[in-house]
């Protein structure tokens, strides 16, 4: 695309092509439909609209050193949206229809795939909502599913450079018997205003604890949290955080790093113990943390020196994008090469 500036593309959306739609109704899906519309019609009733009945999803597609284009996990989205769908009894969409229109809207988008080293890649949204009239409380009875794409360059603005969050301890984002652990987008409403508040006091992300007794570590803003200590790669286990792809993969590559995975519930007051901090997801990649700041205690907790990615957030980065940019043999199968 001539006209696009590759390197200077943030996160936002921009207009492709084209998109995918399928409509579930009496029980089936329907076979994909391949538009060029941007826009949805729905009923002023539909569930997404009044009761949340929404799922979403975020996977990326990268343009490898090879030329060819790779989908990173899908498989892995696909669950996740599926269980999503599960708990907000919703229809759930096949596997092979996941699959298929995200394989297909990437194909037909191909030249918005950004270039190898531009560090853009092709951002793939499916989305799932209950599209059916309903105005008690109740499931709909019709859904539909879409898949689009945009290109996207670094979710924090300065890319791979430590970002300072701050900790929020007066709004929690979800619950421990809530839906953390799905990715509804009811969540993200829930922190907007943290996010907001963050971004005003200078901070680009935020530290979220667990919603009972703020003693442990959740998550930061929309990305999971990680941190290195002792030759272990150290990450929460909370049901309210959302089981993220990238730490999913992380933990694989830490441990075939030789990096001991401890995967648990971690105090917030373990935090000055730790030698490296991170964020990772779809988005947000590896973004290393190096400040967090807490308000209520007026205390910043600085993670090597608070400007430069510690030596395993490095190692880890590069083990990832390697893979996802085909520089890397992809050893545990976590590719779709179109
Ligand atoms: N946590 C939240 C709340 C998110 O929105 C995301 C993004 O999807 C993640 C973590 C990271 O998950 P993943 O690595 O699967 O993108
Ligand atoms: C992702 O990493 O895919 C996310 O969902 C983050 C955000 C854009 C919601």
């Amino acid at each position: 695309m001539e006209n696009i500036d590759w390197k200077e593309l943030g996160f936002g959306y921009l207009k492709t092509d084209w998109n995918a739609r399928s409509t579930w109704r009496n029980g089936a899906w329907s076979p994909l439909e391949i538009t060029q519309d941007e826009y949805l019609s729905l009923h002023m009733a539909a569930t997404c609209l009044h009761y949340g009945q929404e799922a979403f999803e975020g996977l990326k597609a990268f343009r490898g050193v090879d030329g060819k284009v790779r989908i990173f996990r899908l498989e892995e989205n696909a669950k996740r949206m599926i269980r999503t769908a599960e708990y907000t009894m919703m229809a759930l969409p096949t596997m092979e229809l996941f699959r298929e229109a995200c394989v297909e809207i990437v194909k037909r988008n191909e030249r918005f795939v950004p270039p190898y080293g531009t560090g853009a890649s092709l951002y793939i949204r499916p989305l799932l909502i209950g599209s059916g009239a309903q105005v008690g409380v109740k499931p709909a009875t019709e859904y539909m599913f879409v898949v689009f794409v945009t290109p996207v360059g670094p979710y924090y603005k300065t890319g791979f450079k430590p970002i300072s969050v701050m900790v929020d301890r007066h709004h929690d984002r979800s619950a421990p018997l809530g839906t953390g652990f799905v990715k509804v987008g009811g969540n993200y409403a829930a922190s907007l205003l943290s996010g907001d508040m963050a971004h005003k006091a200078g901070f680009p992300g935020v530290l979220y604890l667990d919603a009972c007794e703020k003693k442990y570590i959740d998550e930061s803003g929309a990305a999971n949290f990680f941190a290195i200590r002792d030759g272990a790669y150290i990450t929460p286990k909370s049901p309210s955080i959302l089981p993220s792809i990238t730490n999913m993969s992380l933990r694989t590559l830490a441990a075939d790093f030789g990096l001991r995975v401890e995967e648990r519930p971690v105090e917030f007051a373990e935090l000055p113990t730790f030698e490296e901090a991170g964020s990772c997801g779809t988005a947000a990649v590896i973004s290393p943390i190096g400040k967090v700041y807490d308000p209520d205690e007026g205390k910043t907790y600085t993670f090597g020196d608070g400007a430069t990615p510690g030596p395993w957030c490095v190692k880890l980065y590069e083990a990832l994008r390697g893979i996802q940019l085909g520089e890397k043999d992809d050893v545990h199968g976590w590719n779709t090469v179109l």
